[in-house]
């Protein structure tokens, strides 16, 4: 029996409990075992992306949220010069076009609508007419809808142009696979608690070792310095600054979980069988989804609030929430919807509660959304 209600967000997300209990642990940031866990997380996570050290590929790790580690590449992969294409659509993207404008960084903004993915003919054409791009930031699974761009393609254009490919896959790595050198990707983010299960606390960034290398001196700051970092962990194998060593503890755990689910195949597996079990009984209470079925990932799903105003988001999810589920508020921008997700340690079974607790709320909010969208696709 779980003690806390599961998390069917985009983060922070439901852990195990094997995760948990590798918490339960003090240790020192120069202690030699604690400096030897570091080691492995970093390459078995160039292993997971199927990338090594000895390709030119390095790991670093960074403290803090995802953003933190989106902004530790932002911030320190730019030159002074430099220009970032932000394709996006969703609010990650746009994110990333914040924390550029910040940095001061010019920022060409090739932005699409939501219910489409990141169009690479447009990206290759705003390419052309900016040659001063040095570098190309694109999300990889749009959390803001659960849709997943292109990364080849756009890979691809960045490369023809000469500029660097960032991806933020934030909320898809570990559960999907993905040929980073195929796909042209040069720096890819994601952090601790998403497909891979582990709690937050750091972020991390796999990336080209040549582009990490061409990157000193370029940092805006001096915390998120991923050159600097990066230089640390390869020269005594520690953090410069206290590392979250719990967070690094649980993580070499999960890391362990993950393998023994059959790697990223397994993880994606379960995730998409989460999402299938989600939409159909979604579908069959009534509920409609954002995205179109070919476009709908298995890391989340946007389902539209029901026609007519009766529907109140917040009241509905303080009900779900007193029967033990958390869901999450909507994000897309021209539609109202919530989020239902499917990734963390989540199973069919626990969507099938979920379900029946939507079931049970409808109810008590005396909507009948099937008498509403029967026949409707
Ligand atoms: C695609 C994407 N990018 C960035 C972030 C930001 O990560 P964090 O909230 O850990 O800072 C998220 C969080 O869900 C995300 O899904």
């Amino acid at each position: 029996m779980r003690e806390d209600k599961p998390l069917f967000t985009p983060g922070p997300l439901t852990t195990s409990e094997g995760v948990k209990r590798a918490m339960l642990r003090d240790v020192g940031s120069r202690d030699s075992a604690f400096i030897d866990t570091i080691a492995r997380i970093r390459t078995g996570l160039l292993e997971l992306a199927g990338v090594s050290q000895a390709d030119g590929w390095e790991a670093v790790l960074m403290q803090g949220s995802g953003t933190f580690g989106i902004e530790a590449v932002i911030s320190s992969a730019l030159p002074a010069e430099g220009a970032l294409l932000v394709a996006r659509n969703g609010a990650y993207g746009a994110r990333i076009a914040a924390i550029a404008a910040v940095h001061g960084i010019e920022v060409v903004d090739v932005a699409g609508p939501e219910n489409r993915p990141c169009d690479p003919a447009e990206i290759e054409r705003a390419l052309a007419a900016s040659p001063h791009v040095t570098h190309v930031a694109l999300v990889h699974c749009e959390t803001t809808t659960g849709i997943f761009n292109p990364v080849a393609e756009v890979g691809a254009a960045a490369r023809r142009h000469g500029a660097r490919l960032i991806l933020d896959s934030m909320s898809a790595f570990g559960s999907v696979e993905l040929d980073l050198a195929a796909c042209a990707v040069d720096f890819l983010v994601s952090s601790a608690n998403k497909c891979i299960e582990g709690v937050p606390g750091f972020s991390f960034a796999l990336a080209r070792g040549d582009a990490i290398a061409e990157s000193e001196g370029r940092a805006r700051t001096f915390s998120l310095d991923l050159f600097a970092q990066w230089r640390g962990l390869e020269r005594d194998g520690q953090f410069r600054f206290t590392p979250p060593t719990h967070a690094i503890l649980a993580f070499e755990q999960a890391l362990a979980e993950l393998a023994a689910e059959g790697g990223v195949a397994g993880r994606g597996e379960r995730y998409h069988r989460n999402r299938d079990r989600l939409v159909e009984g979604m579908r069959a209470l009534g509920f409609r989804e954002y995205l179109p079925d070919a476009l709908q990932g298995h890391v989340i799903t946007s389902f539209r609030y029901p026609e007519g105003d009766r529907f109140d988001f917040e009241e509905f999810y303080d009900r779900l929430n007193a029967r033990g589920f958390v869901i999450y508020p909507g994000k897309v921008t021209d539609a109202e919807c919530f989020r239902i997700g499917s990734i963390g340690r989540l199973f069919e079974a626990d969507v099938d509660g979920l379900l029946a607790a939507i079931e049970a709320v409808l109810g008590e909010m005396e909507l009948d959304l099937r008498a509403t969208t029967e026949g409707v696709q």
